[in-house]
């Protein structure tokens, strides 16, 4: 990593190092106040899109047995571009006996989002609760080396599937002391967590790998102090660790407070991403969504939002009614709320030309400066011509706006280099053919401009306007 210091002699990874650099870039761009887009005209219809516009994801956690739920699965690839598995990636799923991996369940889930352009965070390594039961009576040096074997197996296996993992989940103690939790993993020593880390770098050295809890919200309490202290730890000793996540399941008990954009931003400051990865709010009350958001919005660093289940009725709480959905499909004013923050809130700051490039792999003609002007469809269009422009560019990933014209009832064709991946779209009914590098999009009502965000995945081409065809 390039911020490695005081003794850590890892060469640093290639993948790594380059998010480093760009993160780097870009706080620093946020810290200097510089380079912040404003926000944009065409505000998006959907969590996803909306969220993508800014840069950001808005996620859901995804059960797998719900899948068939036509009711279901519609409310998914309509709004979300991120997706976590709630419960088929968790050690008692993945390698229910040792040494024996079960990945049907977390398969379905990863592919049902990669095949729609979603993105997954996997949840989660290593945990001292979901074990399977072979792994809860072991102790000593044979359960640390059967948790790193799991880390190192799971991780290996959805290399280059999963943008993020929770490779430790919920690994400190409630109440006042700041320290670790008890438990069979933390009895193994207390550098269980950085070895869980190390294992999960050499085996995905492109995934953000991240520490996620609950009960860390409040910038005040001991839980978060610790957490911090561990994580301010981690940077200053070269342990790969990318992101924290914020599980934020926020009820009457453990309350949303105004200081959790504190804790965002000083979480942030110690060169990290931090995610909101489990979010759901007793009641649903629609202002304490739209401060949740808010103050994503203001982090630049804040990478996005997952809700941990999508109707009331899918959630692990579901007499809470802690959800953006009702038990019958319908958006409930805290979606409205969730969906205006987003296109209300700022874009995360755009990576500075040149070296926010991915440096070795950018050939110069792929790059799409901003100068290079638009593409306009060839002649053979059908009654109508689309436009292709660049727009917002991040480390990773690039947004492109369409404008159409001669038609309101229209359908583009757009093409996508592999190994890109569009990961998000907005005013426009997307379409895929087999390949899931070649994007129809219909005109769904939302005018006439639509936008979409491609995962550059190494490969910084601008997209293709293939074709535009009146209806
Ligand atoms: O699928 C079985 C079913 O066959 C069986 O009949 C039934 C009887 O108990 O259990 C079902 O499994 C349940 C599973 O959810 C699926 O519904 C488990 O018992 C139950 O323990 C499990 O709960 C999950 C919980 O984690 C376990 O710790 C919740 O769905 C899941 O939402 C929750 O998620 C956690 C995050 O991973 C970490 N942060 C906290 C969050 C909420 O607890």
């Amino acid at each position: 990593m390039t911020e490695r210091c005081h003794g850590d002699t890892r060469p640093p990874t290639g993948p790594r190092a380059r998010t480093a650099i760009v993160l780097a870039t870009a706080a620093l761009l946020a810290a200097t106040g510089a380079a912040f887009l404003p926000s944009t005209a065409s505000a998006g219809t959907t969590l996803g899109a909306s969220a993508a516009e800014k840069g950001r994801y808005f996620g859901t956690a995804v059960a797998a047995s719900r899948l068939s739920d036509n009711a279901y699965t519609t409310i998914l690839n309509r709004e979300f571009n991120m997706v976590t598995a709630e419960n088929e990636m968790k050690m008692n799923a993945t390698e229910p006996q040792q040494g024996r991996f079960s990945y049907g369940a977390a398969e379905q889930i990863v592919n049902h989002a990669r095949s729609r352009g979603m993105s997954v965070r996997g949840h989660t390594l290593a945990w001292h609760s979901q074990q399977p039961g072979w792994m809860e009576s072991m102790s000593g040096s044979a359960l640390r080396q059967a948790m790193l074997n799991h880390v190192t197996q799971v991780a290996t296996h959805f290399r280059g599937q999963v943008v993020a993992w929770d490779v430790v989940n919920e690994a400190f103690a409630d109440g006042g002391s700041g320290g670790r939790r008890d438990s069979n993993l933390q009895r193994t020593g207390n550098d269980w967590i950085e070895a869980a880390f190390r294992a999960a770098d050499a085996a995905d050295p492109n995934a953000k790998l991240c520490y996620n809890d609950y009960n860390t919200d409040n910038w005040t309490h001991a839980k978060t102090q610790g957490v911090y202290n561990m994580v301010r730890d981690f940077k200053a000793r070269g342990v790969p660790i990318d992101c924290v996540g914020f599980q934020s399941h926020f009820n009457n008990n453990s309350p949303y407070v105004s200081n959790y954009r504190t804790t965002l931003s000083s979480f942030a400051a110690l060169g990290v991403d931090v995610q909101i990865t489990e979010l759901d709010i007793q009641g649903a009350p629609a202002n304490t969504y739209r401060s949740v958001v808010e103050d994503c919005m203001a982090v630049p660093r804040c990478n996005g939002i997952t809700v941990w289940g999508i109707r009331d009725s899918d959630s692990w709480l579901a007499s809470q009614t802690p959800l953006l959905f009702n038990s019958n499909g319908s958006k409930k004013a805290a979606y409205d709320a969730v969906l205006a923050a987003l296109n209300n809130g700022s874009a995360v700051p755009t990576t500075a030309p040149p070296t926010s490039a991915p440096p070795t792999s950018v050939p110069p003609t792929s790059a799409p400066p901003t100068s290079v002007p638009p593409t306009t469809t060839p002649p053979p269009g059908g009654g109508c011509t689309a436009t292709l422009q660049d727009s917002t560019r991040w480390g990773d990933r690039f947004n492109s706006q369409v404008t159409v014209s001669g038609a309101s009832n229209w359908s583009v064709v757009v093409a996508v280099t592999p190994p890109q991946k569009v990961s998000a779209t907005w005013n426009g009914s997307p379409s895929w053919d087999s390949s899931g590098n070649v994007m129809t999009m219909r005109s769904n009502g939302s005018g006439n401009v639509f936008g979409f965000t491609t995962m550059a995945n190494g490969n910084w081409t601008r997209p293709q306007v293939l074709s535009c065809t009146a209806s």
